[in-house]
This record gives structure tokens, C-alpha cells and sequence, in this order.
């Protein structure tokens, strides 16, 4: 056997044959290719490979006591062996007997008196083919492995990179630090509530964390801007919605990331922008995230006012049940600022 068949490893055969001539030649045919181990009866070759390790078995049919079909049956029953090749070797077999043999197990016959050359092609043939099937298992599980590993860095990688836009979107406002990421959060825990799936809810938090990302396209000095804003400035801040979208549109294996950025800012009664969308036309993730949105705006100090109270917070987003908010979103996050006694969802900095 060359090493190229069993993977450059010696294989280990186990003979169980009554007759010591048949066992010698066994041994011979094999001396330069396999370590043979020979036994002279069934109880003895099964108390053998409960111990050790073979690779393939040569299992005579006819033995006095246990025959050759009650040790087949014995192997192929014991999850540690049933994986085994065994060849059977006969000398006058019935077809019969032969095809009760294949349905018990077998894997080939070699008939006596054996011809070392076909003896040995057999036995070739059935290791390389078990090689190769193992070999390919193997390979499948590591391929696999690998292409997982693979999805998991660039999911990582995108993660990453959405974080990193996330916080060059609030960088450009110092009081809107980590505002981005605490709506995706606050999105992510009312898409939940809803009764969204894992993958659903992660899709919410990734329209949340980009759902300004059109403010990079709107000047600094007017989304800094403190004192009140002019017709001309309010239009730049809101076109922040189209820009948004405009960016996020042609990511392919995300298409509907832009829906957040477009439509976080239209309200549930028609008198949002940027398309005055109502009710239900308004996209869901999007009626989720103008409630996180604003959950968030009003916890979190501004360059104007600091974080507002609790329960005024909890008043505005009641007060804006139907009217600004999809109503059932609304209360999923009331249920959240309810379940939150110690008032520690929001931005401490
Ligand atoms: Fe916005």
C-alpha cells in the first residue's frame, strides 16, 4: 500500500479465521503493506478490537461457534465498530448466504483459496475508498469551518465599521456623543418586545446606528447651532433624511438600511418629513426608531438643556401616542422607561 492510499499512514488489519493456514497467508499477503493482527475465532477478534483500533476487518464465514454473520452483526451494532469495512472470507458460499452477508453489513468477499494479488487489490480498494470518504468528511467539516469563520470576521468587520460611522456622525455634534448607538440599542430592545427574531432585531439596530448618518453632508455649524434655526437651515437638517438614504441606498446586501436614515423623522399622524408619510405607510423599522430616537434626544443633555426628568420624558412619548408615534411602539417603550425604576437607560456622560 503506498501512502498516497491510507493518507501515509500503515493500516491495521484484524483476520478472524478458524484456520491457521488461511491466517498465515493473510499475514503474507500483507507483511509490506499492513499490520495484521490474527485471531482464530469470533469471541477472541471481538475481545481484541474492543481494545484496539482497526481499520479494516477479514472475518471468515464459517467458525465453529460464533460463525462469521454473528460477529458481522455484533461489530455492526457497537457504534465504535459499526464504521468498520469488514471483508468476509468464503470458501463455498450460497447466494444466499452471500446476500445475507451485504444486508448484515459487509462491505466484500474474498473467496477462498485466496489469491494474494486479488486478496490484496481487494482490501486496497475498500481502505482507499474509506480514506477518501473519511478524508472528504473531514475535509467538508474543515471547509466549512473555515467559511464560517470567514462570515464571522466580515460580519465583525461590518460591525465595526458601522460603529466607527456611527461615531463620526455624532462626533460632528459634541452633545450628541454615543447618540447613535444608544437609539440602535433602545431600537433593538423595542424590536424585541414586538416579537422580532434575532435577525430582525439586528437589522433594527443597524438602520438605528446609521440613521443619521446624512448628517455628515449638512454643515457643522448648523447642526451645532444653538440659537433658533432660519427656514433655509431647518431645510439643511431635515435634507440629513434624504442624504442618509442617498448614501445607505446602494449597499446591496443590505438594502433596507436605508430606510431607517429616510424615514426615522416622519410621524405617525402625516406631519414628518422628509415624504409626510402616515400610519402604517411609514416603514416599521423606522416608526420603531422615531420613538428610540426621541427617547434618546430628550434623555440626553443637549448644548441647550440638560437630560430632561423621568417622568417628562414618559409624558412626551404618552402625549405623543398616535400622533407623533406608531402607538404600539410607543408602548413598548413606555413599558421600557416603566421597567427602568432607577432611570439607568439613558446617557449618564
Ligand atoms: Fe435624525
Amino acid at each position: 500500500m503506498t501512502d498516497s492510499l491510507y493518507g501515509g499512514r500503515t493500516p491495521h488489519l484484524l483476520a478472524i479465521d478458524d484456520d491457521d493456514i488461511n491466517l498465515l497467508m493473510i499475514s503474507r499477503a500483507f507483511k509490506n503493506e499492513a499490520e495484521v493482527t490474527t485471531v482464530k475465532s469470533g469471541p477472541e477478534g471481538l475481545a481484541w478490537i474492543a481494545e484496539h483500533d482497526a481499520d479494516l476487518v477479514m472475518l471468515d464465514f464459517r467458525m465453529p461457534g460464533m460463525d462469521g454473520i454473528d460477529v458481522l452483526r455484533v461489530l455492526k451494532k457497537d457504534q465504535r465498530t459499526a464504521e468498520i469495512p469488514v471483508i468476509m472470507l468464503t470458501g463455498d458460499i450460497s447466494v444466499e448466504l452471500e446476500s445475507k452477508g451485504f444486508i448484515e453489513g459487509a462491505t466484500d468477499f474474498v473467496r477462498k483459496p485466496f489469491i494474494p494479488e486479488v486478496m490484496r487489490q481487494r482490501v486496497r480498494r475498500v481502505l482507499r475508498y474509506e480514506y477518501l470518504q473519511e478524508h472528504l468528511e473531514h475535509e467538508v467539516k474543515r471547509q466549512t469551518a473555515l467559511a464560517e469563520k470567514r462570515l464571522e470576521n466580515s460580519r465583525e468587520l461590518f460591525r465595526e465599521m458601522a460603529i466607527a460611522l456611527a461615531k463620526t456622525i455624532d462626533a460632528k455634534d459634541n452633545y450628541t456623543h454615543g447618540h447613535s448607538e444608544r437609539v440602535a440599542d433602545y431600537a433593538k430592545l423595542i424590536s424585541k418586545r414586538a416579537g422580532d427574531d434575532e435577525e430582525a432585531q439586528k437589522r433594527i439596530y443597524y438602520m438605528g446606528l446609521l440613521h443619521d448618518i446624512g448628517k455628515i453632508g449638512v454643515a457643522g455649524t448648523i447642526i451645532t447651532k444653538t440659537s433658533r434655526l432660519d427656514d433655509d437651515e431647518y431645510q439643511s437638517i431635515q435634507a440629513h433624511t434624504i442624504i442618509g438614504s442617498e448614501i445607505l441606498r446602494n449597499i446591496s446586501q443590505f438594502p433596507d438600511l436605508s430606510v431607517g436614515a429616510r424615514s426615522h423623522h416622519e410621524r405617525y399622524d402625516g406631519k414628518g418629513y422628509p415624504d409626510h408619510l402616515a400610519g402604517d405607510a411609514i416603514p416599521r423599522p423606522a416608526r420603531i426608531i422615531a420613538v428610540a430616537d426621541t427617547y434618546d434626544a430628550m434623555t440626553s443633555s443637549r448644548s441647550y438643556r440638560k437630560g430632561l426628568p423621568q417622568d417628562v420624558v414618559r409624558a412626551e412619548i404618552e402625549k405623543g401616542k398616535g400622533t407623533q408615534f406608531d402607538p404600539k411602539f410607543a408602548d413598548l417603550m413606555l413599558q421600557l422607561i416603566d421597567e427602568d425604576k432607577d432611570y439607568i437607560m439613558r446617557d449618564e456622560s
